[in-house]
């Protein structure tokens, strides 16, 4: 089959706006595979600490990058043979790897590994710059948000859930620097592409929001029939 007849749900967005959850169930719904590109960053900014590798030092983290050995299997990540757990989801490895995104020679070495996850029967792929820069073609683009008041309030309840102490206004602070530093780079910026759909999910649930996209697709599939 050709690949670029493979169906792609692209849903980007910031930090904390849900479009994981979202991504994830859609992809569930659909039987589609499930891309979590932020998980690529984060595991690369883990494999570059194990390494030792400063995390401004471009080349070295691109050529990292370029030969990572990562699989997902069933929700886990594998790095190098090994599960990384919990490790790859912490606020610190979401910064780290905010800060190694933000280089363009590491982003060009993830490229292809992101795009080898486009199987059929199709792919919902989630991150900062699916619709923009690595499936442009994507069948429905989804620009999915929240107000940072709400992210923060989200992202506090699921650590306190997992019984992890946190702090409301910190979280909050710290999702307002990562988002600054998201959409100020000069490559593959965090922003709504013109041909992406606005999702804003302050007052939706994520069952709601998981209708929606999937009422979305099923209209851009029908619309592309009619072409
Ligand atoms: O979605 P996340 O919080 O797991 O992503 C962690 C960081 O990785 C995020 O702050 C920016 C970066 N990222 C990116 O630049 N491009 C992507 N497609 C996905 C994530």
């Amino acid at each position: 089959m050709n690949e670029t007849c493979i169906p792609v749900i692209a849903i980007d967005g910031p930090s904390a706006s849900g479009k994981g959850t979202v991504a994830a169930l859609v992809a569930k719904e659909l039987g589609f595979h499930y891309l979590d590109s932020g998980a690529i960053y984060r595991v690369t900014a883990l494999a570059a600490q194990y390494a030792g590798i400063a995390l401004d030092n471009e080349a070295t983290l691109a050529e990292l990058a370029g030969k990572l050995d990562v699989s997902f299997d069933h929700g886990e990540i594998w790095l190098d043979g090994k599960k990384v757990g919990e490790a790859v989801r912490t606020e610190e490895s979401g910064n780290a790897a905010s800060k190694i995104a933000a280089l363009p020679e590491l982003r060009q070495a993830l490229l292809a590994f992101q795009r080898s996850f486009r199987k059929a029967p199709g792919l919902v792929a989630d991150g900062r710059d699916m619709g923009s820069v690595v499936f442009p073609d994507a069948t429905l683009k989804i620009f999915l948000t929240a107000s940072a008041e709400v992210r923060a309030e989200r992202r506090y309840k699921q650590l306190m859930e997992k019984g992890i102490h946190a702090n409301l206004s910190r979280i909050l602070q710290d999702l307002q620097q990562r988002d600054a530093r998201d959409s100020a780079r000069s490559v593959a910026p965090l922003q709504k592409c013109a041909d992406a759909s606005l999702l804003d999910t302050d007052t939706l649930t994520i069952a709601a929001a998981v209708t929606e996209v999937l009422d979305r697709y099923r209209d851009s599939v029908l619309q592309a029939s009619r072409i």
